[in-house]
């Protein structure tokens, strides 16, 4: 059953309509490029295990090939729409007319919305009272790509979401630090690991400013983060300490992530549970590609290898791509035959709250996901 729901957070709007079962074996998945059979030897290099702090100066390793897997497929569970009608000090006031405009804390934000087809709900005068408006029409970076139209902000302002404390940001990427949407997924991760009776080891690959990190580590989960970038990182333990989670164990892994993952399947460690939310296109630290369409196969395939024998879940995350969430569904359940569970797979969208925070209005949607869950 779904577990995403908490208060008001990762509610599940749309009944789901269960997939059939596993009657018919669909033939095996045949990617480009060549696969080997399930527990076949793994890379050559499988004796190379570098720490992560030997990652900068790591060569170029080979990527391990794909597994050929076999047994059933998955329960599966389409269209699963995770809905968040937001969380903490976020919600979605209204959009419309290609923007949309977000309550963060103390702040209302104007930014781009190419999903907000219809109009706006609210008068303009609301929508021209924002403290920060994302222009994008200049060619600065950082802070020259937001407008400020009530006093000059400074570029961090203080946010809290399920019990975790970081920095809102007024970032040249029209980001502010956190993707709120990602509260349906968080909720579901911090309740699985507050009520696991054990303790769980979460991976949060492309992890970014931390915020899922945190909220594991807060509910008690040992952690390990990973990000290319040095000051996505940088932000990630600010956030830490502003959570007061200085001693959580949590490891800051600062490695192009699918480097990263081959280690680990090599090293032998294991995770219940497994969060990554791949941008379309990115580069590692030390310029290694990152294409989604290229490496998504491989990359759920080692994450599938990663998982702990008694793993709770592993979620995939996906923006800005044109693809259908059935992409990733099929691809998940190819990449879990033979281990039993369900694959849920749909959108992740935040309803409108108004301006009070407590008015229901339109649906935006924001990304897909898909994850495999034990039952
Ligand atoms: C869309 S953000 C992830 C958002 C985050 N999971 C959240 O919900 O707050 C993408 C992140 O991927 C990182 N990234 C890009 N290419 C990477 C690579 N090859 N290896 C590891 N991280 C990478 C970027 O530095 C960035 O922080």
């Amino acid at each position: 059953m779904q577990k995403a729901s908490a208060g008001k957070a990762g509610k599940v709007t749309k009944p789901v309509k269960a997939g059939p079962r596993e009657a018919d074996r669909a033939a095996p998945y045949k990617p480009r490029g060549s696969r080997r059979s399930e527990g076949a030897a793994q890379t050559p290099r499988a004796t190379e295990a570098p720490s992560p702090d030997d990652s900068a100066r790591a060569p170029i390793e080979p990527q391990r090939t794909l597994i050929v897997r076999t047994g059933e497929r998955p329960a599966e569970r389409v269209p699963l729409i995770l809905e968040s009608q937001g969380a903490g000090d976020f919600h979605l006031i209204d959009s419309g007319a290609g923007e949309k405009l977000e309550q963060y804390g103390p702040y209302r934000v104007v930014r781009p919305e190419a999903q907000a087809l219809w109009p706006k709900a609210l008068p303009a005068h609301v929508w021209e009272k924002a403290d920060a408006i994302f222009t994008g029409d200049t060619d600065e970076d950082g802070m020259g790509r937001w407008k400020f139209p009530r006093e000059a902000l400074g570029e961090t302002w203080p946010l809290s979401l399920l019990g975790v404390d970081f920095l809102g940001r007024f970032t040249s990427f029209r980001h502010v630090g956190v993707f709120p949407e990602q509260i349906a997924h968080w909720s579901w991760m911090k309740e699985c690991v507050e009520t696991a009776g054990r303790p769980l080891k979460v991976l949060n690959l492309f992890g970014y400013t931390g915020v899922a990190s945190l909220v594991a580590a807060a509910a008690g989960a040992e952690v390990t983060h990973v990000d290319a970038s040095k000051k996505a990182i940088g932000w990630a333990r600010e956030n830490q300490s502003l959570s007061r989670l200085d001693k959580a164990p949590i490891r800051w892994i600062c490695d192009d992530a699918m480097k990263f993952i081959q280690r680990e399947e090599r090293r032998g460690h294991r995770y219940d549970i497994i969060l990554t939310d791949p941008p379309k296109f990115g580069r590692g630290p030390n310029g290694e590609v990152w294409q989604l369409f290229e490496h998504l196969p491989l990359m759920l395939d080692i994450c599938r290898e990663l998982l702990a024998p008694k793993a709770l879940g592993l979620v995939l995350t996906a923006y800005s791509i044109r693809a259908s969430f059935y992409s990733i569904h099929e691809l998940m359940r190819e990449t879990m035959r033979g281990k039993g569970g369900l694959v849920e797979s749909g959108e992740l969208v935040i309803r409108e709250a108004g301006l009070d925070g407590k008015t229901p209005g339109r649906a935006l949607s924001t990304s897909l996901f898909s994850r495999w869950v034990p039952k």
